[in-house]
């Protein structure tokens, strides 16, 4: 395995892309106001603000900003990794089990492979091959992360699959680790709240991992959602620096929990045990035992609020970082279908040659799709340090977000 200096060396801040586009001036919480040479200030913000108003074609100019919090401690990507499963399940494939076509898959979605856990794969290996390989980039040894963030919607254990992760790095000082449920959108939110726990709790090393294995959870007799998922981990360790080295320039971060009726795998009753009572007749003591049901979706709904939602997303988080669209040197979006990346990427007036794209290969893995394709981009040399992403992450919940983020 190669080390972290074969894919970046140490950032230097690239002072342009500090450079706000609004007035300089703002009022902190604390009461105090910007200072010259504010532009290398960070800040960290949010916004409200329900999908229904991109339903509605309302503008992202709409969108009701936090007061911007002046950071003095920063955070910045240092290492990323990535692993799928070994068995690869082709368009073809699927047109052995369902009414479909290779054809008709890669015109509507781009898709042609994904990748389905089988035999010795499970989510909890593979995100700690993909955690294993961030620790090896960033040249940080596993005791001395102190933070594990999972994203995953499809935990092995109710209680979260992060104490298992944890405990298969060896991490020996017991660090704090959770799950984070926000489906699609996990992965964005992960690093987030990584960049809190750095900047607001004094956090140093946090592994924000983004794993999801729907294909349990797929209906491999519905066409209209089978053919789009896939299996994968991805990973990145993200440090805390100096404020003026920090890495995460802005973000927004939504969820709509009345588009869940678009996009579900709701919790179902167990038929034998509603029969169960504690005399023999239908009871609701003692509580029932429940599983999952599968994915459902109505795909033209989803793919309205993504292309909708996401660029006004983007757009807010930019704002808030100051930075106007052509700083951006990678669009990375959640890899759900090349139709939105092409539409959002041309809201967004992003050229192709700087959106990146690996669904073709992995189908939508989820929480993982997003530090998947950047370990790809960043180990092809794509993605170089200093680079600015801007990722976003949308799915179930509704949830959506965006973080502008500089790699290295
Ligand atoms: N093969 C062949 N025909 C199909 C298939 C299939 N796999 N699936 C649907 N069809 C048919 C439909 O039955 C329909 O036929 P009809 O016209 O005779 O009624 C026709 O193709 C068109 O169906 P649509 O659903 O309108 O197809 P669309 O172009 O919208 O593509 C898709 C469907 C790919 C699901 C698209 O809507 C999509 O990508 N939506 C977004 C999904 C998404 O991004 N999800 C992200 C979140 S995932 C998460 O959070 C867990």
């Amino acid at each position: 395995m190669a080390n972290a200096c074969e894919f970046f060396t140490p950032s230097v801040p690239r002072l342009r892309l500090r450079r706000r586009i609004q007035s300089p001036i703002e009022i902190y919480r604390t009461g105090f106001r910007s200072p010259e040479g504010f532009s290398l200030r960070v800040f960290c913000s949010n916004t409200t603000q329900g999908s229904d108003k991109f339903a509605s074609g309302s503008g992202a100019s709409s969108s009701k900003s936090r007061a911007p919090r002046l950071v003095s401690q920063g955070c910045k990507l240092v290492g990323c990794g990535s692993a799928v499963p070994t068995l690869k399940v082709s368009n073809d494939d699927l047109a052995k089990i369902v009414d479909t076509s290779d054809e008709w898959i890669s015109v509507r979605t781009g898709i042609h492979n994904r990748r389905v856990i089988s035999g010795k794969d499970s989510l909890t290996t593979l995100a700690v091959e993909a955690a294993r390989k961030a620790l090896q980039m960033a040249q940080v040894d596993p005791d001395d992360v102190d933070l594990v963030l999972m994203c995953t919607s499809t935990p092995e254990d109710l209680f979260g699959s992060a104490p298992q992760v944890q405990k298969a790095l060896e991490c020996k000082s017991n660090p704090l680790a959770y799950d984070i449920t926000a489906a699609c959108s996990g992965f964005v939110l992960g690093l987030v709240s990584a960049a809190c726990h750095i900047r607001g709790a004094g956090f140093q090393n946090v592994l924000v991992i983004g794993a999801d294995a729907l294909s349990q959870y797929v209906d491999w007799t519905d066409r209209g959602t089978c053919i789009l998922f896939g299996d994968a981990a991805g990973a990145v360790l993200v440090q805390a620096c100096d404020g003026e080295e920090d890495g995460l320039f802005g973000f927004d971060l939504h969820s709509d929990g009345d588009g869940q009726r678009h996009l579900n795998a709701t919790i179902k009753e167990n038929e034998m045990d509603n029969a169960l009572g504690s005399n023999g007749s239908v009871s609701d003591f003692p509580p029932k035992r429940s599983s999952y049901s599968c994915i459902k979706m109505n795909g033209n709904e989803v793919f309205r609020f993504a292309v909708r939602s996401v660029p006004q997303s983007i757009e807010s988080a930019l704002e808030k970082a100051g930075l106007p669209v052509s700083s951006i040197d990678w669009l990375l979006l959640h890899q759900a279908n090349q139709r939105i990346i092409d539409a959002v990427a041309t809201r967004l007036e992003v050229p192709p040659e700087r959106v990146i794209s690996n669904l073709a290969n992995y189908g939508n893995t989820s929480a993982a799709s997003i530090p998947l394709a950047l370990d790809e981009a960043v180990r092809n040399g794509k993605v170089k340090a200093g680079h600015t992403i801007a990722a976003a992450g949308f799915g179930a919940g509704l949830t959506w977000g965006s973080a502008i983020v500089r790699w290295g």
